[in-house]
Formats: C-alpha cells, sequence, structure tokens
C-alpha cells in the first residue's frame, strides 16, 4: 500500500460544493496542500481559513469562462505553494436539451467550462508538473464519457467523451515526464447536478465515494497508472 503522499499541491475546481467539496475534505485530510479555485471566492476563503489559517490551504477566483482567472490562479498558487503536483478539474455543468430542440448557447456553455477549461489548466500547469517529476491530472469526466444514455443531454454526453480524450492526450504527452492522467468516470453521484433528475429508487453514488477513489488513484506510484476509473450504481451492459 502506498501512503498518501502528503504535503504535495493540488490545485482543484469547484471546491464549494457536491464531489468538488468532498475532494477537499478528502484530500485536505489526507495532508495535501490545496490551491481552491471556484466562483466563490469568498467561501473558498472561509474554508481556507477554518482549515489552515490560510497557509497549506489557499483560495482563489476562478471561472471556467473566463480564461484570464485561470492564469491567475495557476500563478497565484505556484507564488503561494512554491509548485503544482496535482490538478483536479472537477468543475462542470450540464444542460438538458435533445437533438430536437437544439440549444447552441448551452451547447456553448458546456463545452467552454467542461472541456476548454480542464484544457487551458492542463496546459498552463504542463511545466510545474513536468518539475514536480510524479504530476497528476484527474479529470471528473462521467460514465456518459463513456457511453450515450438514452435521451439524457447529448451535448452534455459529447463534452465527456471530450474530456475522456482529453485524458488520454495528457496521459501520453506527459508520460516520460511522470505526469499520469486519471478520468473518473461515474454514474449519478448524490448532488445538486442531479436534483430533479429521475434517478430510481436504488440507492446512488455518495460524493464521499468518489473521494475515496481519487484519493486511491493519486497514491499511487508511476509505476501504477490508471487512465479511466468507471463508477456505477445501477447495472448496466458493460459499466
Ligand atoms: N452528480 C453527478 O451525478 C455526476 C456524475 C458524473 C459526473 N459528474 C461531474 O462531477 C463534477 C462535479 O459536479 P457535481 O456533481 O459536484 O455538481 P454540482 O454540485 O452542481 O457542482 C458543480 C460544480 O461546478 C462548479 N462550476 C460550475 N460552473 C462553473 C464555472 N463557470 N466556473 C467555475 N466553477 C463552475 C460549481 O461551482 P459554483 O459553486 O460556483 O456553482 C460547482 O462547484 C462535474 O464535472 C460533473 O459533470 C457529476
Amino acid at each position: 500500500m502506498t501512503l498518501p503522499p502528503a504535503g504535495r499541491v493540488v490545485m482543484l475546481s469547484g471546491p464549494v460544493r457536491g464531489i468538488g467539496r468532498a475532494l477537499a475534505e478528502r484530500l485536505r485530510a489526507d495532508g495535501y496542500r490545496l490551491s481552491l479555485g471556484g466562483r466563490d471566492r469568498d467561501a473558498i476563503a472561509g474554508m481556507a481559513t477554518r482549515w489552515s489559517a490560510g497557509e497549506s490551504v489557499s483560495a482563489h477566483h476562478f471561472d471556467a469562462v473566463d480564461s484570464a482567472s485561470a492564469r491567475r490562479w495557476v500563478d497565484e498558487t505556484v507564488a503561494h505553494h512554491g509548485g503544482i503536483d496535482v490538478v483536479i478539474n472537477n468543475a462542470g455543468v450540464v444542460e438538458g436539451f435533445g437533438l430536437d430542440d437544439y440549444d447552441e448557447a448551452a451547447l456553448d456553455r458546456m463545452w467552454q467550462i467542461n472541456v476548454k477549461a480542464p484544457t487551458l489548466l492542463t496546459h498552463l500547469t504542463l511545466p510545474h508538473l513536468r518539475t514536480s517529476g510524479h504530476g497528476r491530472v484527474i479529470n471528473v469526466a462521467s460514465l456518459s464519457g463513456k457511453r450515450v444514455k438514452g435521451g439524457f443531454s447529448p451535448g452534455y454526453a459529447m463534452t465527456k467523451h471530450a474530456v475522456v480524450a482529453l485524458t488520454h492526450a495528457t496521459r501520453q504527452h506527459g508520460w516520460h515526464d511522470g505526469i499520469r492522467a486519471t478520468a473518473i468516470c461515474p454514474s449519478f453521484v448524490e448532488t445538486d447536478m442531479i436534483a430533479g433528475v429521475d434517478v430510481g429508487e436504488e440507492p446512488v453514488i455518495q460524493p464521499e465515494d468518489i473521494a475515496e477513489v481519487v484519493s486511491t488513484a493519486l497514491a499511487l506510484p508511476n509505476s501504477a497508472s490508471v487512465a479511466e476509473i468507471t463508477v456505477n450504481c445501477r447495472l448496466e451492459d458493460v459499466f
């Protein structure tokens, strides 16, 4: 069993609620230094102050539709923590529309937040991940990045397939510099995102379950790369 690599610096997007919140709590308990980026900087600053008086946990403004905020977040992280070992692209949105009721603006928002922002953050952090020697990129994709189910937002599934592709591109590109990338592909997770969605009667995945999976993936050495992790709460043919 590999011990969690305490002290390594993790950039995490969308840490205030849902899966991101569970990730922040778990990785803090594991002993990582955290650079938390999101739209509600005051809420994040409150978390940082409660947890570490702003020392090992730092708060940053990051809006996935604003490229300049991504650049500032990376610069501030390096200035505060001295480097970057892990990037977790967690922030994401789903907007439901089908092929009969095409909504170009919704599709553009999902591409920007779910795909373009993680791609930019990966690009911006690559030099630091290379310097680390054990750089890690975790992309919170979805089981909708592995298969298309019924009429559920084809645009969302398209963006999540793209995030899985980004993960493989990152793994291929960074391999010889010690960078490993993992796509986390869950089915329904109990967060605001599935409020109002008919998920049936059986229990669904808890955000803490995803945090457990990510914690384990991050603790693995360079010689044990896991490219994709699918997690399901329902019986499906393959996953
Ligand atoms: N819940 C599920 O069933 C499920 C399943 C598979 C994959 N996922 C993926 O898991 C990830 C986290 O989602 P969740 O389930 O925790 O949903 P959630 O509770 O709705 O959280 C979404 C997160 O994304 C952030 N976000 C949205 N737009 C943003 C923007 N423009 N800039 C920065 N941050 C933004 C939100 O920040 P604010 O607090 O500022 O709004 C929030 O932290 C997403 O990528 C989602 O696609 C979820």
